[in-house]
């Protein structure tokens, strides 16, 4: 029932959408029927030590290390291991801090079961369309922690308004007094705040407006931004965050460097435009039109990263969609890693991205790297996509073996 819901949904996404894909954010299947994800027998109250591990710790690995872990949280790096506790043989072995995927919407327990799996440890919802549902997925013990937006703020007869079934009292027209609605947002328990920069979207003095309010609330404001006129208006409007990139063509020198000065953070999601650009025949299903491809967002990235600005490691996973699209939770975020690579990250860059810059980026000054003080949300690699062991919060999480080959290769999704 729900999965058919979606795909209606998506179709009438598509059948709307005039350029590039205007919107593709969809609801994931949900099975928020219990309120715990994993079963109460689970206990992060325990403590454990991992030896001699290859530690991450921003830059590089530093060999040999001790890590103890109690309550979730790391103790002690290096020392003595107290007599009688168990103890994980981390010889030949890479721990790193667990992944941050800034940009994804899981719906359900399953959803971020399937996010830990893959060694993603903090999922950021990009938009909340049920604050039941979206309080509930808050706080899981010994699973992938949950941090989201508030519903998405955007403008009468938008796609977006309509496909989402945004609620009237919350979409924007010219007299909404955005004071109370960004005082709503906060009050259903929020984390950060999204806009629409879209066709019939709120104005640029509207989204420069709630920017103001979000930032007087102590978060951020991330704009949904997939067209250059779009990323142009987030520009205008100096969003904290912008998402996507344009694959409509190329962003001009003016505006990135103001991207770097204002110090906005863009959360690319490039795997969302190579998979959709991977088969000839999905792009305009997508809605994609023919000024657009993949080329043009790698091209906007390397620019980007060329001049400095913060770049936050997303997917825009959605489970899968059948008939439509199938962007699986936790796996692309490897693959988004490759990409990053593949533009010219260095490893040790990459990891930081996905970690702690991930995690500064937005504002979580509570994880992301390896220190005492911090989450046990540790992932240990045999060798790098690869994993043995990873924690989160100190409960153990199963095991991948998945190869980065077969995982990123569009054919193994059904592209
Ligand atoms: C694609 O859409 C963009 C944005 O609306 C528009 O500027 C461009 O002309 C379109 N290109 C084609 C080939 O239709
Ligand atoms: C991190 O590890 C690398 C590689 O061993 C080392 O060069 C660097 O100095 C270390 N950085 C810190 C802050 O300890
Ligand atoms: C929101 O989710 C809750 C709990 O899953 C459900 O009971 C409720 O019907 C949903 N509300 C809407 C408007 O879909
Ligand atoms: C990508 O699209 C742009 C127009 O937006 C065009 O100039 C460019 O040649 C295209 N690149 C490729 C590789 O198709």
């Amino acid at each position: 029932m729900i999965r058919i819901a979606a795909l209606a949904l998506v179709a009438s996404l598509l059948a709307s959408s005039q350029a590039c894909l205007t919107a593709h954010i969809a609801r994931a299947t949900k099975d928020s029927t219990s309120s715990n994800c994993v079963s109460s027998s689970v206990s992060a109250n325990r403590k454990f030590a991992i030896k001699n591990a290859e530690v991450f710790n921003g830059s590089g690995f530093q060999n040999a290390q001790t890590v103890i872990v109690s309550n979730g949280k790391i103790v002690t790096i290096g020392g003595i291991i107290p007599a009688g506790i168990n103890t994980i043989d981390g010889t030949g072995k890479f721990l790193i801090p667990g992944l941050i995927d800034n940009h994804v919407h899981p719906a359900s327990c399953s959803n971020l079961a399937e996010l830990a799996g893959y060694g993603v440890t903090t999922a950021i919802n990009m938009a909340c369309l049920n604050y039941t549902t979206c309080s509930q997925l808050k706080g899981q013990l010994g699973t992938t922690d949950y941090i989201n937006a508030g519903e998405i703020a955007c403008g009468t007869g938008s796609v977006h308004a309509t496909a989402f079934g945004v609620p009237l009292a919350e979409i924007i027209g010219p007299d909404t007094d955005l004071l109370a609605l960004v005082d709503w947002t906060f009050g259903t328990g929020s984390n950060f705040f999204k806009i629409v920069a879209e066709n019939k979207g709120p104005t640029v003095k509207q989204q420069a407006t709630m920017v103001q309010l979000v930032n007087r609330h102590g978060s951020f404001a991330a704009t949904h931004a997939t067209l250059i006129e779009h990323c142009d208006q987030a520009i205008r409007s100096k969003a904290d965050g912008i998402q996507y990139t344009s694959p409509d063509g190329l962003l001009s020198t003016a505006q990135i460097s103001q991207i770097r000065s204002q110090g906005q953070f863009v959360t690319l999601t490039m795997e969302f435009y190579r998979l959709a650009f991977s088969n000839p025949a999905l792009a305009p299903v997508l809605g994609f039109n023919a000024s657009c491809n993949y080329s043009n967002t790698q091209t906007n990235f390397a620019n980007m990263h060329a001049a400095g600005v913060s770049i936050a490691v997303g997917t825009d996973s959605v489970g899968s969609l059948p008939g439509v699209i199938n962007y699986p939770f936790g796996r692309l975020l490897h693959c988004e890693l490759q990409n990053f690579l593949d533009a010219g990250f260095g490893n040790a860059e990459a990891i930081q991205a996905a970690t702690a810059g991930a995690a500064k980026l937005y504002r979580l000054y509570d994880r992301g790297s390896i220190a005492t003080g911090m989450p046990a949300d540790l992932l240990l690699l045999n060798s790098n996509p690869r994993r043995e062991y990873h924690w989160v919060g100190g409960v153990p999480v199963g095991t991948i073996t998945a190869q980065k080959g077969q995982i990123c290769d569009p054919t193994s999704l059904g592209f």
